[in-house]
Parts: C-alpha cells; sequence; structure tokens
C-alpha cells in the first residue's frame, strides 16, 4: 500500500528534540518546527515491524550483527550507487559526528590543518577545533543563486601543515548534490596536496530530479585509498535517534588506524536497535524510499511555488538533495538574531539561523521540508501573515 506522507503524526511529548525544544527551552509553545535535519514521517513500516518484535521479545543485551548485516549493506550501497564495497571495509560507529572526531584523532595530528567548505553543517567546526586541530576555511562562492565549491581558494589555502578536507555531500546546509566533474577536480587537490578526504555522506539517497549522488570514493582509484566515508540511514529512514552509523575506508592504514581509534573510546558492539534498524531499511526500505523521494520533491515545488507567489521578500534555494533547503530573507532587512526572532515568535515558525554554519549565510534561514505538505503549508501561511504584518509596522518613509 503507498505511504500515506499527507498524514500528521504528533510528536509532542515523544522526548522530540525538534518538537519539545521551543516550548520547553526556549519558552515560546505553538511553533510549528522546521529545524533539526530529522522528519516527522514514520520510518519504513518494515523497519517500525522489525523494532516492535524485536522490544516484544523484552532481553536487550549486547547484540552481535549475523553474516546478513554486511552482505545487506554492500547490496544497498552497490545497487543504490554502483559503488563496489567489501566486507572488510565496514566498520560499525556510533553517530556520524563521533565518526568525525574519530577520524581527526585517528588520522591527523593537533595543530594540523583540516580544511572544512563553509556555510557548512556547523559540528564539522566543533570536531576540528575541539579535537586541537587547526580549522581551515574554504568557503563556497555563491554564485547567481547556486552556491559552488572555490577550488582557486582551496588551493590557496592548503599549506605545508594541512591533512584533511572534511566534505560535505550532499551538502548541508546548502543541498547542493556534488557532480562527477566537481568531484574530480576535488580529487585532483586532494591528490596534489596529500589531503585525506573524510565525506559524510549522511544524506546520500537524499537526491532529486536531475542529480545523482556519486560516493566520493568510487570517483577515482586514488580517491578510493584516500577516502573515509561515513554513512547512515539516520536521515533517509529517520533513524537519527538509533545513532548508528557506518564508516567504510577501503585503504587498509586508514581503516585499521580508525578502528583503533573507535576501540579506544570503547565503542564496539553498537547499539541492538540501530543496528537491526540499519539492516531493515537497507534489505526492506528501497520502495518506501523512492516514494518519499516523490513526495519531497512535490515539498520542494510547492515551497518555490508558495515562495514565489506569496512571499515576495523572501527567495527559496532550490536544493538538488536532502530534506534542507535555504531562504534567502535578506530583503526583510533584519539583522540575523532579529530575522529568527521573527519567525520564531511572530511567525510561530522555528528554522535554523542561517549564520550557525557560517557568516557567509547572515540573512538566511535553513527549512527542513522534511514533513507532511499539510504541515509546510501551514507554515508558509504563518510567515506570509507575519510578513504582511512586519510591512503595516514599517514606518511610511
Ligand atoms: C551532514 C551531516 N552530518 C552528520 C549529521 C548528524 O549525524 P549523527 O546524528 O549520525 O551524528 C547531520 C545531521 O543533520 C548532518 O546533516
Amino acid at each position: 500500500m503507498p505511504t500515506d506522507f499527507d498524514w500528521i503524526t504528533d510528536r509532542r511529548g515523544t522526548w522530540s528534540l525538534k518538537w519539545d525544544r521551543a516550548e520547553r527551552t526556549l519558552g515560546v509553545p505553538d511553533v510549528i518546527p522546521m529545524w533539526v535535519a530529522d522528519m516527522d514521517f514514520p520510518s519504513p513500516p518494515a523497519v517500525v515491524e522489525a523494532l516492535t518484535r524485536r522490544a516484544a521479545h523484552g532481553i536487550f543485551g549486547y547484540p552481535m550483527t549475523p553474516p546478513s548485516f554486511r552482505q545487506t549493506v554492500i547490496r544497498w550501497l552497490g545497487t543504490r550507487f554502483g559503488w563496489a564495497v567489501e566486507r572488510d571495509w565496514l566498520l560499525k560507529a556510533p553517530g556520524v559526528v563521533p565518526s568525525l572526531s574519530f577520524c581527526i584523532r585517528a588520522l591527523t595530528r593537533p595543530g594540523e590543518g583540516i580544511v572544512v567548505q563553509p556555510p557548512v553543517y556547523f559540528p564539522f567546526f566543533g570536531a576540528v577545533e575541539q579535537n586541537g586541530r587547526r580549522l581551515v576555511r574554504n568557503p563556497l562562492a555563491f554564485r547567481s543563486g547556486r552556491f559552488e565549491m572555490d577550488f582557486d581558494d582551496l588551493e590557496r589555502k592548503i599549506d605545508g601543515g594541512t591533512r584533511m578536507l572534511i566534505l560535505c555531500s550532499p551538502h548541508n546546509p546548502v543541498g547542493r548534490v556534488w557532480t562527477k566533474a566537481e568531484l574530480e577536480r576535488l580529487g585532483a587537490v586532494a591528490r596534489e596536496r596529500d589531503l585525506i578526504v573524510v565525506s559524510d555522506e549522511i544524506h546520500a539517497e537524499l537526491h532529486y530530479r536531475g542529480h545523482r549522488h556519486i560516493p566520493t570514493a568510487s570517483v577515482s582509484d586514488d580517491l578510493a585509498g584516500r577516502t573515509v566515508t561515513l554513512f547512515a540511514p539516520s536521515k533517509t529512514f529517520n533513524l537519527a535517534g538509533l545513532t548508528t552509523s557506518l564508516i567504510v575506508a577501503g585503504e587498509t592504514n586508514l581503516r585499521d588506524r580508525i578502528a583503533a581509534e573507535i576501540r579506544s573510546a570503547g565503542f564496539e558492539i553498537g547499539n541492538l536497535f540501530g543496528l537491526l534498524a540499519l539492516e531493515t531499511a537497507y534489505a526492506h526500505g528501497g520502495e518506501w524510499l523512492d516514494e518519499l523521494l516523490v513526495y519531497l520533491e512535490g515539498n520542494i515545488d510547492f515551497l518555490e511555488r508558495f515562495t514565489a507567489e506569496r512571499l515576495p521578500k523572501l527567495a527559496f534555494i532550490r536544493p538538488e538533495g536532502t530534506t534542507l533547503g535555504l531562504l534567502d530573507c535578506r530583503k526583510l532587512g533584519l539583522a540575523p538574531e532579529a530575522l529568527h526572532d521573527f519567525f520564531l515568535k511572530k511567525a510561530k515558525v522555528y528554522f535554523s539561523p542561517g549564520e550557525v554554519f557560517g557568516d557567509e549565510l547572515q540573512g538566511f534561514e535553513r527549512i527542513n521540508f522534511g514533513c507532511p505538505r499539510p504541515l509546510l503549508r501551514e507554515a508558509l501561511e504563518r510567515i506570509e501573515r507575519a510578513v504582511d504584518a512586519l510591512g503595516k509596522t514599517e514606518k511610511p518613509r
């Protein structure tokens, strides 16, 4: 039976960071939350059933994955991306954010430079700096309404002490799905300057018409040897709360060093429910995902149309992938904090402020459109009313 993605499931009071934070922490009730990147859809029925069955068993001791676990992951990566991965290349990990730290600690030394491409998922900054490494910023260029890598700046910024580049692919928050040509060019720089590439591909399956995610490690033999890929079902199948992910490293030396770091952090066994959900999603979630992608693309079309027709002071930057888009709100003329406050307190819609991803996004807000369309419509209508009211309070010049 096709999934009814229009159905609204009440998430309030379910220990949901997304739904309960505005009221409990910020003291603003009745807000539609469209910030943190989880979706308001139940996971695929096969996953819910597998977890329910397992929960009913009642004994939750240490898990040991069956042989089918790795086979399922390999089949998923092969069929979805044409990427041939071997059993030994896979390491189990908790969230992708902890894996960033595992890679940084295992593969670089304190003080060494690590390149990130802001505006970008902000925990990249913390992972570098909190581990005592040097943050090298290679900002994306905003050209004709589209973000692109700035290769000239990248070449200039890399010095003898730069060891690693953390790539976000697809890119949160700008929504780019990097093309083969872009990845090849990045690969050429990595090769020339001998950089390790950590490729965060947590949004890999979420790409839309005309765009196709290409795993960085699949682009060339050289990139396969210097790339560590961080992968998870968390975004795609809405499983982030189960904090289970994978690290894929084809190069033995890199993999062994990361595995030692994971062991030293005491993380080896994993979460029973997270592992079961991961295998079930990759084994049985494909059809659900294909339906989801059509629905999400409908949300993007809706957002684009609504913004163009009814919110002339806002511009929506159409994403090529992820459930995240950017609203360019600079025409509202509000300072960053006032802008965020306006959406939260006047429109009662909770976005992620652009500048948390980098100063490049001052005047922008990130919208998570991974929700039923009626909710998206309600949020946009709230914004329309608030912008109209703002116009009426403006003093005549
Ligand atoms: C690019 C990116 N990496 C990592 C994460 C979080 O990963 P995890 O919850 O597995 O730590 C997110 C969540 O939004 C993300 O967008």
